[in-house]
Protein backbone atom coordinates (compact mmCIF):
# COMPACT_ATOMS: atom_id res chain seq x y z
CA UNK A 1 0.00 0.00 0.00
CA UNK A 2 2.62 2.69 1.09
CA UNK A 3 5.86 2.82 -1.10
CA UNK A 4 7.93 0.05 -0.47
CA UNK A 5 11.46 0.53 -1.84
CA UNK A 6 11.71 -2.98 -3.90
CA UNK A 7 8.81 -2.38 -5.51
CA UNK A 8 9.07 1.08 -6.96
CA UNK A 9 8.74 1.42 -10.17
CA UNK A 10 11.01 4.50 -11.67
CA UNK A 11 7.71 4.86 -14.43
CA UNK A 12 7.57 9.02 -15.26
CA UNK A 13 4.47 9.83 -17.15
CA UNK A 14 4.52 11.45 -20.40
CA UNK A 15 2.54 14.65 -18.99
CA UNK A 16 5.24 14.72 -16.07
CA UNK A 17 8.11 14.92 -19.03
CA UNK A 18 6.61 17.13 -20.75
CA UNK A 19 5.54 19.37 -18.07
CA UNK A 20 8.76 19.89 -16.69
CA UNK A 21 10.42 20.40 -20.07
CA UNK A 22 8.28 23.41 -20.43
CA UNK A 23 8.56 24.65 -17.34
CA UNK A 24 11.83 25.17 -17.54
CA UNK A 25 11.86 26.63 -20.99
CA UNK A 26 9.66 28.99 -19.76
CA UNK A 27 11.74 30.43 -16.88
CA UNK A 28 9.12 29.24 -14.01
CA UNK A 29 12.25 28.16 -12.41
CA UNK A 30 14.72 31.32 -12.06
CA UNK A 31 11.55 33.00 -10.17
CA UNK A 32 10.49 29.84 -7.94
CA UNK A 33 12.52 27.48 -5.82
CA UNK A 34 9.94 24.46 -6.25
CA UNK A 35 6.11 24.39 -7.79
CA UNK A 36 3.74 22.16 -7.32
CA UNK A 37 2.27 21.28 -11.00
CA UNK A 38 -1.50 19.41 -11.66
CA UNK A 39 -2.25 17.45 -14.42
CA UNK A 40 -6.70 18.75 -14.65
CA UNK A 41 -7.09 16.41 -17.34
CA UNK A 42 -6.20 12.85 -15.11
CA UNK A 43 -8.31 14.45 -12.27
CA UNK A 44 -11.64 14.91 -14.16
CA UNK A 45 -11.40 11.47 -15.54
CA UNK A 46 -10.62 10.25 -12.10
CA UNK A 47 -13.80 12.21 -10.83
CA UNK A 48 -16.13 10.92 -14.14
CA UNK A 49 -15.32 7.37 -13.19
CA UNK A 50 -16.12 7.99 -9.68
CA UNK A 51 -19.51 9.93 -10.95
CA UNK A 52 -20.09 7.19 -13.77
CA UNK A 53 -20.14 4.34 -11.47
CA UNK A 54 -20.78 5.18 -8.31
CA UNK A 55 -24.17 7.32 -8.45
CA UNK A 56 -25.56 8.73 -6.17
CA UNK A 57 -23.24 12.31 -4.75
CA UNK A 58 -19.69 11.89 -4.46
CA UNK A 59 -17.90 14.72 -2.71
CA UNK A 60 -14.08 15.70 -2.29
CA UNK A 61 -12.45 15.49 0.84
CA UNK A 62 -11.41 19.29 1.05
CA UNK A 63 -9.01 18.94 3.84
CA UNK A 64 -6.72 16.77 0.73
CA UNK A 65 -6.53 20.04 -1.29
CA UNK A 66 -8.07 22.88 -0.17
CA UNK A 67 -6.95 25.07 -2.77
CA UNK A 68 -9.73 27.60 -4.54
CA UNK A 69 -8.84 26.54 -8.19
CA UNK A 70 -8.72 22.94 -7.65
CA UNK A 71 -12.03 23.07 -5.45
CA UNK A 72 -14.03 25.00 -8.23
CA UNK A 73 -12.73 22.36 -10.75
CA UNK A 74 -14.40 19.66 -8.46
CA UNK A 75 -17.82 21.45 -8.44
CA UNK A 76 -17.42 21.50 -12.39
CA UNK A 77 -16.98 17.75 -12.46
CA UNK A 78 -19.94 17.37 -10.76
CA UNK A 79 -18.47 16.69 -7.23
CA UNK A 80 -19.91 18.03 -3.31
CA UNK A 81 -17.42 18.78 -0.66
CA UNK A 82 -16.61 16.36 2.26
CA UNK A 83 -15.35 19.02 5.01
CA UNK A 84 -14.03 18.35 8.79
CA UNK A 85 -13.87 21.66 10.03
CA UNK A 86 -15.74 25.03 10.00
CA UNK A 87 -12.72 26.66 8.09
CA UNK A 88 -12.93 24.04 5.26
CA UNK A 89 -16.46 24.63 5.65
CA UNK A 90 -16.33 28.21 4.34
CA UNK A 91 -13.82 27.89 2.20
CA UNK A 92 -15.74 25.38 -0.08
CA UNK A 93 -18.82 27.46 0.38
CA UNK A 94 -16.59 30.35 -1.19
CA UNK A 95 -15.42 28.14 -3.86
CA UNK A 96 -19.30 27.55 -4.52
CA UNK A 97 -20.31 24.12 -3.81
CA UNK A 98 -24.13 24.11 -2.71
CA UNK A 99 -24.55 23.66 0.70
CA UNK A 100 -27.03 21.00 -0.11
CA UNK A 101 -23.58 18.91 -1.10
CA UNK A 102 -21.34 19.93 1.28
CA UNK A 103 -21.03 17.10 4.34
CA UNK A 104 -20.51 18.37 7.44
CA UNK A 105 -18.22 15.85 9.11
CA UNK A 106 -15.88 17.54 12.51
CA UNK A 107 -15.57 15.84 15.45
CA UNK A 108 -15.43 19.04 17.06
CA UNK A 109 -18.63 21.22 15.83
CA UNK A 110 -19.19 24.12 18.04
CA UNK A 111 -22.92 25.01 18.60
CA UNK A 112 -22.37 28.15 16.25
CA UNK A 113 -20.72 26.00 13.93
CA UNK A 114 -23.44 23.83 13.83
CA UNK A 115 -25.88 26.90 14.30
CA UNK A 116 -24.39 27.74 10.81
CA UNK A 117 -24.68 25.31 8.84
CA UNK A 118 -27.96 23.79 9.51
CA UNK A 119 -28.83 27.38 8.56
CA UNK A 120 -27.41 27.06 5.31
CA UNK A 121 -29.01 23.39 4.99
CA UNK A 122 -25.49 21.52 5.07
CA UNK A 123 -25.46 17.58 5.13
CA UNK A 124 -24.32 16.71 8.90
CA UNK A 125 -23.30 13.65 10.10
CA UNK A 126 -23.44 13.94 14.10
CA UNK A 127 -20.39 12.50 15.65
CA UNK A 128 -21.15 12.08 19.08
CA UNK A 129 -24.01 11.75 21.63
CA UNK A 130 -23.27 15.32 23.13
CA UNK A 131 -23.66 16.87 19.94
CA UNK A 132 -26.67 15.14 18.92
CA UNK A 133 -27.58 17.47 22.52
CA UNK A 134 -26.77 20.54 20.95
CA UNK A 135 -28.09 20.02 17.46
CA UNK A 136 -31.86 18.43 18.71
CA UNK A 137 -31.66 21.93 21.08
CA UNK A 138 -31.23 24.07 17.78
CA UNK A 139 -33.20 21.57 15.18
CA UNK A 140 -36.23 22.34 18.65
CA UNK A 141 -36.32 26.24 17.52
CA UNK A 142 -36.68 25.63 13.54
CA UNK A 143 -40.07 25.66 11.84
CA UNK A 144 -41.99 22.21 10.82
CA UNK A 145 -40.92 23.48 7.32
CA UNK A 146 -36.97 23.89 8.18
CA UNK A 147 -37.13 20.74 10.49
CA UNK A 148 -38.60 18.59 7.25
CA UNK A 149 -35.41 19.83 4.80
CA UNK A 150 -32.71 19.05 7.04
CA UNK A 151 -30.66 15.61 6.28
CA UNK A 152 -28.37 14.77 9.54
CA UNK A 153 -26.99 11.50 9.88
CA UNK A 154 -25.30 9.59 12.44
CA UNK A 155 -21.30 8.60 11.79
CA UNK A 156 -21.13 4.83 13.30
CA UNK A 157 -18.13 3.18 13.82
CA UNK A 158 -18.42 -0.25 12.84
CA UNK A 159 -15.16 -1.01 15.65
CA UNK A 160 -13.50 -3.45 13.22
CA UNK A 161 -9.70 -3.83 12.73
CA UNK A 162 -7.09 -1.72 12.17
CA UNK A 163 -5.32 -1.66 8.16
CA UNK A 164 -1.86 -1.45 7.64
CA UNK A 165 -1.36 2.20 9.21
CA UNK A 166 -3.06 2.12 12.89
CA UNK A 167 -2.60 6.16 12.65
CA UNK A 168 -5.26 6.41 9.83
CA UNK A 169 -7.47 4.22 11.09
CA UNK A 170 -10.65 5.51 12.51
CA UNK A 171 -13.20 2.43 12.69
CA UNK A 172 -11.33 0.33 15.52
CA UNK A 173 -13.19 -0.25 19.20
CA UNK A 174 -11.43 2.24 20.52
CA UNK A 175 -11.16 5.14 18.39
CA UNK A 176 -12.23 8.50 18.79
CA UNK A 177 -14.49 8.99 15.98
CA UNK A 178 -18.02 8.59 15.46
CA UNK A 179 -20.58 6.62 17.96
CA UNK A 180 -19.27 2.61 18.30
CA UNK A 181 -21.70 0.17 16.90
CA UNK A 182 -21.82 -1.28 20.53
CA UNK A 183 -24.36 1.75 21.37
CA UNK A 184 -26.48 0.32 18.89
CA UNK A 185 -29.89 1.10 21.35
CA UNK A 186 -29.12 4.38 22.03
CA UNK A 187 -28.29 4.79 18.20
CA UNK A 188 -31.97 3.48 17.34
CA UNK A 189 -33.56 5.86 20.05
CA UNK A 190 -31.74 8.71 18.33
CA UNK A 191 -33.26 8.16 15.51
CA UNK A 192 -36.45 7.30 16.68
CA UNK A 193 -36.42 11.12 18.15
CA UNK A 194 -35.27 12.75 15.42
CA UNK A 195 -37.17 12.44 11.86
CA UNK A 196 -34.12 14.73 10.36
CA UNK A 197 -31.76 11.99 11.02
CA UNK A 198 -31.92 10.56 7.71
CA UNK A 199 -28.49 8.93 6.46
CA UNK A 200 -25.55 7.32 8.21
CA UNK A 201 -21.90 7.95 7.84
CA UNK A 202 -18.77 5.41 7.79
CA UNK A 203 -15.70 6.04 7.41
CA UNK A 204 -12.82 3.30 8.54
CA UNK A 205 -9.86 5.98 7.86
CA UNK A 206 -7.79 6.43 4.91
CA UNK A 207 -5.19 4.45 3.18
CA UNK A 208 -3.95 1.26 4.03
CA UNK A 209 -7.59 -0.50 3.91
CA UNK A 210 -8.32 -2.83 1.37
CA UNK A 211 -11.70 -2.52 -0.35
CA UNK A 212 -13.20 -5.35 1.25
CA UNK A 213 -12.14 -4.14 4.61
CA UNK A 214 -14.15 -1.16 3.75
CA UNK A 215 -17.07 -3.26 2.21
CA UNK A 216 -17.15 -5.52 5.30
CA UNK A 217 -17.16 -2.48 7.60
CA UNK A 218 -20.50 -1.29 5.57
CA UNK A 219 -21.65 -4.63 5.30
CA UNK A 220 -21.93 -3.90 9.35
CA UNK A 221 -23.62 -0.91 9.12
CA UNK A 222 -25.61 -1.68 6.61
CA UNK A 223 -27.26 -4.76 8.86
CA UNK A 224 -28.01 -1.81 11.48
CA UNK A 225 -29.36 0.60 9.07
CA UNK A 226 -32.14 -2.04 7.58
CA UNK A 227 -33.08 -3.20 11.10
CA UNK A 228 -33.72 1.14 12.00
CA UNK A 229 -35.67 0.91 8.54
CA UNK A 230 -37.55 -1.82 9.97
CA UNK A 231 -38.54 0.04 12.95
CA UNK A 232 -38.94 3.17 11.78
CA UNK A 233 -40.44 3.22 8.27
CA UNK A 234 -37.44 3.45 6.50
CA UNK A 235 -36.68 6.57 7.48
CA UNK A 236 -32.79 6.43 6.35
CA UNK A 237 -31.92 7.11 2.81
CA UNK A 238 -28.82 8.33 2.24
CA UNK A 239 -25.75 5.94 2.99
CA UNK A 240 -22.34 7.69 3.26
CA UNK A 241 -19.24 5.40 3.10
CA UNK A 242 -17.02 7.93 3.31
CA UNK A 243 -13.46 8.09 1.91
CA UNK A 244 -9.92 5.80 1.91
CA UNK A 245 -9.40 4.38 -0.87
CA UNK A 246 -5.98 3.79 -0.67
CA UNK A 247 -3.47 5.01 -3.07
CA UNK A 248 -0.91 2.98 -4.63
CA UNK A 249 2.10 5.28 -4.50
CA UNK A 250 4.81 2.26 -5.79
CA UNK A 251 4.30 2.70 -9.20
CA UNK A 252 2.35 5.44 -12.07
CA UNK A 253 -0.49 2.65 -11.90
CA UNK A 254 -3.92 3.82 -10.45
CA UNK A 255 -5.36 0.70 -8.36
CA UNK A 256 -7.95 0.01 -7.44
CA UNK A 257 -9.92 1.83 -9.37
CA UNK A 258 -13.12 3.41 -8.67
CA UNK A 259 -14.59 1.24 -11.30
CA UNK A 260 -13.29 -1.62 -9.46
CA UNK A 261 -14.51 -0.09 -5.75
CA UNK A 262 -18.05 -0.03 -7.16
CA UNK A 263 -18.20 -3.04 -9.08
CA UNK A 264 -17.08 -5.11 -5.75
CA UNK A 265 -19.75 -2.75 -3.61
CA UNK A 266 -22.38 -3.78 -6.32
CA UNK A 267 -21.65 -7.58 -5.61
CA UNK A 268 -21.44 -6.87 -1.82
CA UNK A 269 -23.63 -4.28 -1.13
CA UNK A 270 -26.39 -4.44 -3.78
CA UNK A 271 -28.55 -2.07 -1.85
CA UNK A 272 -26.83 0.86 -2.27
CA UNK A 273 -27.72 0.50 -5.86
CA UNK A 274 -31.28 -0.50 -6.20
CA UNK A 275 -32.51 3.23 -5.61
CA UNK A 276 -33.40 2.61 -1.39
CA UNK A 277 -30.46 5.21 -0.77
CA UNK A 278 -28.60 7.76 -1.88
CA UNK A 279 -24.83 7.01 -2.09
CA UNK A 280 -22.18 9.25 -0.98
CA UNK A 281 -18.66 8.88 -0.70
CA UNK A 282 -16.12 11.46 0.14
CA UNK A 283 -12.53 10.62 -1.52
CA UNK A 284 -9.36 12.53 -1.18
CA UNK A 285 -6.11 10.86 -2.00
CA UNK A 286 -7.87 8.92 -4.49
CA UNK A 287 -9.39 11.66 -6.41
CA UNK A 288 -5.98 14.26 -6.33
CA UNK A 289 -2.55 12.39 -5.36
CA UNK A 290 -1.74 10.99 -8.28
CA UNK A 291 -2.38 14.10 -10.36
CA UNK A 292 -0.22 16.47 -8.79
CA UNK A 293 4.01 16.41 -8.49
CA UNK A 294 6.35 18.15 -6.69
CA UNK A 295 9.19 19.97 -8.14
CA UNK A 296 12.07 21.58 -6.79
CA UNK A 297 15.23 23.02 -7.80
CA UNK A 298 18.19 21.00 -6.27
CA UNK A 299 20.04 24.05 -4.78
CA UNK A 300 22.71 22.25 -3.76
CA UNK A 301 24.99 19.13 -3.33
CA UNK A 302 27.89 17.76 -0.92
CA UNK A 303 29.02 14.13 -0.11
CA UNK A 304 29.12 13.60 3.43
CA UNK A 305 30.52 10.31 4.95
CA UNK A 306 30.83 8.92 1.05
CA UNK A 307 26.99 9.66 0.49
CA UNK A 308 26.03 11.38 -2.14
CA UNK A 309 23.78 14.23 -0.77
CA UNK A 310 21.26 16.44 -3.06
CA UNK A 311 19.51 19.53 -0.97
CA UNK A 312 16.45 20.36 -2.38
CA UNK A 313 13.29 22.91 -1.34
CA UNK A 314 10.60 20.34 -0.49
CA UNK A 315 11.15 18.71 2.27
CA UNK A 316 9.54 18.48 5.70
CA UNK A 317 7.53 21.71 5.06
CA UNK A 318 5.73 19.93 1.94
CA UNK A 319 5.62 16.05 2.68
CA UNK A 320 5.47 16.11 6.63
CA UNK A 321 4.15 12.19 6.57
CA UNK A 322 7.39 11.59 4.58
CA UNK A 323 9.70 12.96 6.84
CA UNK A 324 8.29 12.51 10.48
CA UNK A 325 6.72 9.22 10.44
CA UNK A 326 9.86 7.89 8.31
CA UNK A 327 9.82 5.10 6.34
CA UNK A 328 5.74 4.52 6.06
CA UNK A 329 5.44 6.95 3.48
CA UNK A 330 8.16 7.15 0.92
CA UNK A 331 7.83 8.66 -2.27
CA UNK A 332 8.67 8.16 -5.84
CA UNK A 333 11.22 10.41 -7.27
CA UNK A 334 12.79 11.45 -10.82
CA UNK A 335 16.19 13.44 -11.22
CA UNK A 336 16.07 15.72 -14.52
CA UNK A 337 18.85 17.95 -15.99
CA UNK A 338 18.84 21.65 -15.91
CA UNK A 339 17.31 21.68 -19.18
CA UNK A 340 14.37 19.60 -18.16
CA UNK A 341 15.49 16.21 -19.57
CA UNK A 342 15.01 13.11 -17.27
CA UNK A 343 18.14 11.35 -15.65
CA UNK A 344 19.51 7.73 -16.20
CA UNK A 345 22.21 5.40 -15.41
CA UNK A 346 24.96 5.46 -13.47
CA UNK A 347 23.05 5.04 -9.85
CA UNK A 348 24.40 5.84 -6.71
CA UNK A 349 23.27 5.51 -3.29
CA UNK A 350 22.00 8.90 -2.96
CA UNK A 351 19.86 11.18 0.05
CA UNK A 352 17.76 13.92 -0.97
CA UNK A 353 17.55 16.32 1.94
CA UNK A 354 15.02 18.76 2.48
CA UNK A 355 15.26 22.66 3.60
CA UNK A 356 14.46 22.63 7.17
CA UNK A 357 16.75 22.86 10.27
CA UNK A 358 16.98 19.40 11.91
CA UNK A 359 18.66 16.42 10.86
CA UNK A 360 15.69 13.66 9.80
CA UNK A 361 14.69 16.48 7.15
CA UNK A 362 15.68 14.21 4.32
CA UNK A 363 12.81 13.39 1.90
CA UNK A 364 14.81 10.49 0.34
CA UNK A 365 17.23 8.37 1.85
CA UNK A 366 19.68 5.55 0.50
CA UNK A 367 18.20 5.57 -2.63
CA UNK A 368 19.85 4.55 -6.02
CA UNK A 369 19.62 7.32 -8.24
CA UNK A 370 21.69 8.96 -11.07
CA UNK A 371 24.27 11.53 -10.33
CA UNK A 372 22.68 14.91 -9.36
CA UNK A 373 24.37 18.08 -9.76
CA UNK A 374 23.40 21.54 -8.43
CA UNK A 375 20.63 23.38 -10.55
CA UNK A 376 18.92 20.20 -11.92
CA UNK A 377 15.72 19.04 -10.63
CA UNK A 378 13.95 16.69 -8.44
CA UNK A 379 10.17 15.79 -9.14
CA UNK A 380 8.53 13.77 -6.09
CA UNK A 381 5.56 11.83 -7.49
CA UNK A 382 2.09 11.52 -6.13
CA UNK A 383 2.06 14.93 -4.28
CA UNK A 384 -1.52 16.06 -5.31
CA UNK A 385 -3.59 15.28 -2.21
CA UNK A 386 -2.45 16.14 1.56
CA UNK A 387 0.99 17.91 0.73
CA UNK A 388 -0.25 21.53 0.20
CA UNK A 389 -2.89 21.07 3.18
CA UNK A 390 -0.49 20.02 5.37
CA UNK A 391 2.16 22.45 4.44
CA UNK A 392 4.16 23.32 7.60
CA UNK A 393 5.16 26.54 9.04
CA UNK A 394 8.66 25.17 10.82
CA UNK A 395 11.57 27.45 9.27
CA UNK A 396 9.21 29.89 7.97
CA UNK A 397 9.72 28.17 4.54
CA UNK A 398 6.96 29.18 1.73
CA UNK A 399 4.42 27.58 0.32
CA UNK A 400 5.02 27.32 -3.36
CA UNK A 401 3.38 28.38 -6.74
CA UNK A 402 1.22 26.07 -8.00
CA UNK A 403 0.60 25.42 -11.85
CA UNK A 404 -1.54 23.20 -13.72
CA UNK A 405 -0.46 21.51 -17.42
CA UNK A 406 -2.67 21.03 -20.12
CA UNK A 407 -1.63 17.93 -21.81
CA UNK A 408 -3.55 18.75 -24.96
CA UNK A 409 -2.83 22.59 -25.56
CA UNK A 410 0.99 21.86 -23.63
CA UNK A 411 0.22 24.91 -21.40
CA UNK A 412 1.03 25.81 -18.10
CA UNK A 413 -1.36 28.51 -16.30
CA UNK A 414 -0.59 29.30 -12.75
CA UNK A 415 -3.70 28.23 -10.91
CA UNK A 416 -2.32 29.58 -7.24
CA UNK A 417 0.56 32.35 -6.11
CA UNK A 418 3.61 30.93 -3.99
CA UNK A 419 3.31 32.29 -0.83
CA UNK A 420 4.89 35.81 0.01
CA UNK A 421 7.53 36.36 2.67
CA UNK A 422 5.11 39.31 3.49
CA UNK A 423 2.07 36.63 4.48
CA UNK A 424 4.37 34.42 6.04
CA UNK A 425 5.44 36.89 8.63
CA UNK A 426 1.60 38.24 8.62
CA UNK A 427 0.69 34.70 10.36
CA UNK A 428 3.41 34.99 12.90
CA UNK A 429 2.13 39.06 13.49
C1 LIG B 1 -14.70 11.49 7.34
C2 LIG B 1 -13.69 11.42 6.26
N1 LIG B 1 -14.10 11.32 4.99
C3 LIG B 1 -13.23 11.29 3.96
C4 LIG B 1 -11.86 11.34 4.17
C5 LIG B 1 -10.94 11.30 2.99
O1 LIG B 1 -10.17 10.14 2.98
P1 LIG B 1 -9.24 9.76 1.76
O2 LIG B 1 -8.47 10.96 1.38
O3 LIG B 1 -8.39 8.66 2.26
O4 LIG B 1 -10.15 9.29 0.64
C6 LIG B 1 -11.38 11.44 5.48
C7 LIG B 1 -9.94 11.49 5.74
O5 LIG B 1 -9.44 11.69 6.79
C8 LIG B 1 -12.32 11.48 6.56
O6 LIG B 1 -11.91 11.57 7.82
Amino acid sequence: MIANESSFSYDCLDWKKESIKKAVEEGIFKENDYVMMYNLDEFRALAKEACDNLKGLQTMAVKCNPVMNLMKEAIKCGLGAEVASFGELKIAERAGFEPSKIIFDSPIKTRRELEYALNIGCVINVDNFEELETIEEIVSTFTQEKKDSLVLGIRINPQVDAGTLTDLSTGVPTSKFGIGIQHKDKIIDAYRRNKWLKGVHIHIGSQGFEIDSISSAAVKVMELTKEINTLLNKQITFFNMGGGLSVNFDTEQSKPTFTDYANHLKSILPELFNGDFLLITEFGRSYWAKCGVVISNIEYTKSSGDRAIAVCHSGANMHIRTVYQFPLWKLRVTIFDKNGIRKHGDERMTDIAGPCCFAADVLVKERMLPPILRGEYVMVHDCGAYMISAYSHYNLRLAPPIYSFDVNTKKIELIKKGETIEEKIQFFS
